[in-house]
């Protein structure tokens, strides 16, 4: 039997109903797999909050830090919209990718065959649709400085971020999205705003650079508007894309709609070495919380990148994969992914049926 350890965080929101499913099929695959879960349930974002006053206790990072993976859930809501920033559900996110130095966030887009019909957009330009986003995560105008809301000398309040990226932090999101279209077709198209701002520029530099390295990936460059404007148009002349922080964020989100539902994407957070967070690209969802409609699909998914990247068991990844496929394959859609003829569930029947699916 192989053992690992892994932490959970179900944060807020939607996050304890998704991460519940998500376990429960671990533990089924783990019993079918001779595979061994210990899991350490840790606090993050506004749970944490309300227990220990901060987004982010050093206890839980500890916690992270000592096991083989961290599954995440999502974290945030309006109750704690109006605390000050460093005591922000988000602050405490934050804190977590960039104290596991999780600088490479590799989002995949992936339209399932089942749900081209819940895709907002026509059939003939989603059918097929492969897009993998590697965002850079610990950088960027999320973590520049300086930072903050300051006074002017005439009194104004001037709130100011900085976007900002060094060659070593551009030249090392670049090469796992080198090796990441490697392992693709081969196509590497690398988005920023180099007409307008500097930091793009010397990001646009280090890539072409750096694409010396990989003569079989095929390098270009594109705007973020008009990436924004060709994703939704034809999604299918993308491969890889690796954007910095920001955009990354962005255009995930846009590209999740491709697949049907943002319920339906799954995330891995990936550093030079030690443990990854793997969660939904999605957030709490406050406005479906506690009502059993959340899609638990993303978060599942996320557990299977997880067995697939961290631990190594592809097979047990697959089985997960499949068993979303026959789900969907069955007609179960949760609200997100409705359609006609479908079966209209809830979260907890879907994980219901993912159960049925394995056995
Ligand atoms: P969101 O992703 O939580 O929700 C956007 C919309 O998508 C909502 O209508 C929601 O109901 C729907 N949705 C999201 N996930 C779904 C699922 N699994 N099943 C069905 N529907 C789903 O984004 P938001 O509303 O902008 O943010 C809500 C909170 O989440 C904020 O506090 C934000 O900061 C936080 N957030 C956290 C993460 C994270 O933890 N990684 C990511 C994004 C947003
Ligand atoms: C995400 C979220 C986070 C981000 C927020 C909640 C800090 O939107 O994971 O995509 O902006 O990175
Ligand atoms: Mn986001």
């Amino acid at each position: 039997t192989s053992t690992y350890r892994i932490t959970l965080l179900p944060g807020d929101g939607i996050g304890p109903e998704i991460m519940a499913v998500a376990v429960d099929v671990l533990k089924t695959v783990g019993g079918q797999m001779d595979l061994a879960f210990e899991f350490e349930e840790a606090l993050i974002g506004g749970a944490a909050i309300d227990a220990t006053g901060e987004p982010l206790p050093e206890e839980t990072l500890k916690t992270c830090k000592a096991s083989d993976a961290v599954l995440l859930a999502a974290i945030g809501g309006y109750k704690w919209d109006t605390l000050p920033r460093h005591q922000r559900p988000e602050t405490g996110l934050l804190g977590l990718r960039s104290g596991l130095e999780l600088f490479a966030n590799l989002r995949p887009a992936t339209i399932l065959p089942q749900l081209i019909d819940a895709s907002s957009l026509k059939r003939e330009v989603v059918e097929g649709v492969d897009i993998m986003v590697v965002r850079e995560l610990t950088g960027g105008i999320y973590f520049g400085s300086p930072k903050g809301v300051f006074e002017t000398e005439t009194g104004e309040k001037r709130g100011v971020n900085t976007m900002a990226y060094t060659d070593r932090e551009i030249d090392r999101i670049g090469k796992v999205a080198f090796e990441t279209a490697q392992k693709r077709k081969g196509q590497l198209c690398s988005v920023d705003k180099a007409n307008v701002l500097e930091v793009s520029q010397l990001w646009r530099d280090r890539i072409t650079a750096l694409s010396a390295d990989y003569p079989d990936v095929a390098l270009t460059h594109m705007y973020v508007d008009n990436a924004a404007m060709q994703l939704i148009r034809w999604p299918k002349q993308f491969d890889t894309i690796v954007t910095g922080n920001l955009f990354g964020d962005i255009l995930s989100d846009a590209a999740a709609m491709l697949t049907g539902s943002i319920g339906m994407l799954p995330s891995a957070s990936l550093g030079a070495s030690g443990p990854g967070v793997y969660e939904p690209v999605h957030g709490s969802a406050p406005d479906i919380a506690g009502q059993d409609k959340a899609n638990p699909l993303a978060q599942v998914l996320s557990a299977a990148m997880m067995l697939r990247y961290a631990l190594d068991q592809p097979a047990a990844a697959d089985r997960i994969e499949q068993a979303v496929t026959t789900v969907l394959d069955q007609g179960y859609r949760t609200g997100d992914i409705m359609s006609e003829t479908m079966t209209q569930v809830g979260c907890k029947a879907m994980g219901e049926a993912l159960l049925n699916a394995l056995s």
